[in-house]
Parts: structure tokens; sequence; C-alpha cells
């Protein structure tokens, strides 16, 4: 179809009004073009909230009849007929039409085709600007839920590999040179508790979200008996915005909600990088399954760990979607501006990617294999266990600094005789670094010896790790 074929008379001769024209067409005289239509269409993001939509008009409707602002026989025609249209939308039977401008519209027309005039009473008091500020609220209360939950599975998840690793040592890395040995369990508790700082952090978000706004209309409420407190009960909401002007133009819970996903990304993709660099032949600690790897076109001995390195690079996208909201919203006035409903699709974007990473993701590290043998033979020929010949001349009694001088000498010894560890270095040659030194030294300074010492709360060895481990369970079984 053309674009002129296209174009609808909204006020053909007799005075009839085009059925497919918007309902509030107005004051125009002139039918807008096919291509101002498609661009300025929401439809496409918004038909995710369809159900929203329509679960907020039935509240509006219901308020509205019990008021005594539109009939109470009208208002249960308009109620049934919402339900009807969300069940046809929900099999298949009613499809969204493409051509709509928005939700809101679409909803609006086919009510008002099934039901005639009652479905033009549905609007009393109501604007799009204070409908499409609940319907993102709606949508974003149940969709964070889901992101809430898909948290708690992946942090399970975690916790159940760790539960296998308490006694698994590797090195630990500072500035990514080997640093001090700690546990796998505790490298894993640590990629937990920045997914539970996620789900609290959406959390907030979803306390701050939980305000109804409809009652503020275009941006200066009604001047109808509305009962906004009615609607927010029925609708769930624990309390109703406090201001029709910042009600129609807020949306931090759009950015609230973007930066919590944003910053979700950015814990999924430090994890991801350390699971490319762990899967290379020089860490060898893990090996993803071939499932969650692919292969090279050109190289046949490839085993690349492509979907770590995709949650990784996405995570540019979704910091992306958060910039653009925040461009968007910068030095926009009040109230309510069109440039608002650019918030959707970069919303949406953000939230699907960061849902699907964060399934990959889980799924991924639940398949892994850990290399146990490679991680624990990383523990020596760093020096890792310097700090601890340090806490051992402390323990004796010498100043830490005067320790810390020790313990380096004791390490630039090692390197200039080409010894991988000073454990290997024989008792008068370590003795002769310090008085302090006895022959009990070497029981400190293994591997297992350093982590076991390292007791304090939050700390690796193996029983303040078991504290981790209780409080991650504690968190999955409190939460969503
Ligand atoms: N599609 C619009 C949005 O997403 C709905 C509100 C439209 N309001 C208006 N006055 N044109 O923001």
């Amino acid at each position: 179809m053309s674009a002129s074929e296209k174009k609808t008379n909204r006020f053909p001769e007799g005075g009839e009004r085009d059925n497919h024209a918007p309902l509030w067409s107005g004051r125009f005289c002139e039918s807008p073009d096919a291509d101002a239509v498609a661009f300025e269409t929401s439809i496409g993001a918004d038909a995710r909230m369809a159900q929203d939509d329509i679960a907020g008009s039935m509240a509006h409707a219901g308020m509205l009849g019990k008021q005594g602002i539109i009939p109470a026989e009208d208002a249960s025609r308009i109620v049934q007929a919402l339900e009807a249209i969300a069940a046809d939308l929900r099999s298949g039977a009613l499809q969204i039409d493409p051509a709509a401008e928005d939700i809101h519209s679409f909803v609006e027309a086919v009510l008002t085709d099934r039901i005639g005039d009652a479905g033009r009473r549905l609007h009393t008091g109501r604007s799009r600007n204070d409908q499409i500020a609940l319907d993102e609220r709606l949508y974003l209360r149940r969709a964070l839920r889901d992101l809430q939950k898909e948290l708690v599975s992946t942090v399970e998840a975690l916790v159940s590999v760790a539960e296998q690793h308490t006694g698994t040592l590797l090195p630990g890395y500072t500035h990514m040179q080997r640093a001090q040995p700690v546990t796998l369990a505790h490298h894993l508790c640590a990629w937990c508790w920045p997914l539970t700082r996620d789900y609290g952090r959406i959390g907030d978000a979803l306390a701050r979200m939980d305000a109804m706004p409809l009652g503020s209309g275009a941006l200066a409420g009604s001047g109808l008996p509305l009962d906004r407190q009615q609607v927010a009960g029925a609708l769930g909401f624990s309390r109703i915005t406090p201001n029709s002007l910042d009600a129609v133009s807020d949306r931090d819970y759009v950015l609230e909600s973007a930066a919590a996903f944003a910053i979700l990304m950015t814990h999924l993709s430090r994890f991801c990088e350390e699971i490319v660099l762990w899967s290379t032949e020089e860490f060898g600690f893990i090996r993803l399954p071939e499932k969650w790897s692919t292969g090279s076109s050109i190289m046949p001995q490839k085993k690349n760990p492509d979907f770590a390195e995709l949650i990784r690079g996405r995570c540019g996208r979704v910091t992306g979607d958060l910039v653009a909201l925040l461009t968007m919203m910068k030095g926009l006035p009040l109230s309510y501006n069109r440039d608002l409903q650019e918030d959707k699709n970069s919303l949406f974007s953000a939230y699907d990617t960061a849902l699907s990473c964060l399934r990959v993701f889980r799924s991924m590290v639940s398949a892994a294999e850990w290399d146990t043998g490679r991680m624990r033979a990383a523990c020596t020929g760093g020096h890792a266990n310097a700090t601890d010949l340090a806490d051992y001349l402390v323990r004796k009694g010498m100043p830490f600094r005067t320790a810390h001088t020790v313990a380096a000498s004791v390490v630039r010894e090692c390197i200039e005789s080409g010894v991988q560890d000073m454990t290997e270095l024989p008792f008068v040659r370590l003795a002769a670094h310090a008085e302090e030194i006895g022959q009990d030294v070497y029981s400190f300074l293994t591997p297992e010896a350093c982590v076991s010492a390292r007791s304090l709360p939050g700390g690796p060895a193996p029983q303040a790790v078991a504290a981790q481990l209780e409080e991650l369970r504690r968190f999955c079984r409190n939460s969503v």
C-alpha cells in the first residue's frame, strides 16, 4: 500500500469518523502521512506492556464506576471487555496492530470497536501521559522480579560449585600478579556478593517505583472525583505519586533500572574476563564444555570461550543504553515531553540483554570443569607466601616494616639463586635472614597453611568461607 493510499480522512463528507483514525484526532483536519505515523509509533516497543496497560485500565474503569463518574454498568462492561481483550491477546486470537500509534490507543480502539459508547468512557480523567508512567511501572515490577529470581538462581549455582571447593587452592591476584593463595570457594563467593548487591539495587528501585501515577492526567491532575488510593490499592501499589507534574515526567525508575542492569553487566563482564583468561593454555584453571565453546573456521585446534566474550562485550550495549537514557532525560523541562517515548527501546534492550547474559553465564559456569591441579600448582613459584613469612616474624615480635624487609630479602635470594619457593631453601639459609626464624617456619609457609591462617570473617580459610557460604545460602532462601 502506498503512503497516499494509507492516508485516512478523519472527517469525510457527512461527518462520519474513520474507524482507523486515532480516537483523539480532535482538531485535526489532515490525516497523518504514513511516514509520519511510522516515525512516531511506539507500538513495536509497547507491545510487551499490553497486559500491564489492560490491568491499569481495568483498575481505572472499576474506580470510575465506583465513584459514579461513569455508569456502573458501563464500568463492568469495560472491565469484562478488557478481560476478554487480555485473554485474546494471550491466546493469539487478537493481534496487536503494528500500525497503531501506541499500546494505549490500540487497546482503547479495540475496546470501543467491541462495546461502542461504553468503551468511549474509559479514558475519563486519564491521559496517556499518566497511563504510560503506570504501564512502565507495572511492567518493571514483573520484569525486575524475574531478574531478581535469575540472580538468586545464579548465586545458588555458584554456591553449589563453591561448596565443592572450600579446600581447592589457587593464587589470588592483584595487578594480575600472583599475590596470596586463596581458595576457589572464596573466589566464587567473591563473584556471588556483587550479584547479591545487584539484587538489592533492583529491590531498592522497586521500592522507589512503588507509587501509582494515575490521576495525574496529562500534567495537572483532574477535576473529576477520581479515587487515586482505590486505584493504587487495586493495582497493589503502596502509595500514590505526590505531584502530577513530576508523575508524568519522572523516569527515575527507568534510569535506576537501567543503571542496575549496567552494573550487573559490568559484574558479569569482569567474571567473564576471568573465565576467558582461566581457559587459556597459560592458566588452564577452567575447561568450558564444548556446548559453551565454539571452534574456529580456519584453525582446527581452537576451542574458543565465545560465550564469555559475548557477555563481556554485551556489557557495552547495556552501558550504552543507560547513557542513551540519561542523555535523553538531560535538560527535559517539566512535564511530559515526547522525548520520553524514547525510553522504551533502551530500557527493554538493556533488560533483555542483562537477563539473557545472566542465564548464559549461569549455565556456562555450572557446566565448567575446574582444573584443581593447575590451580594448586600455580600457588607455588610466585612467592605468594612472602606475606605469611612477614606475618610469622610479626608473631615472633618483629615490627611489620622490618619483617617486610626480611621477607623481601628472602624472596630476592630465591630469585637470584633460581629457587622456586622459599620452603625449598635449607634452614641455614633461611635462618640467616633473621634470628626470629625458627625450624617451625616451614609449617607456616605451605599454601594450605597460608590460607588457613587467614581465618578472619571474610577471609579465605575454609571455616571463614563456610560462614560466607551459609550466609549466601540464607540470602537465596530469603529472596524471591
Ligand atoms: N507513546 C507515548 C510514550 O511512550 C505515550 C504517551 C503519549 N502521550 C502523548 N501526549 N503523545 O511516552
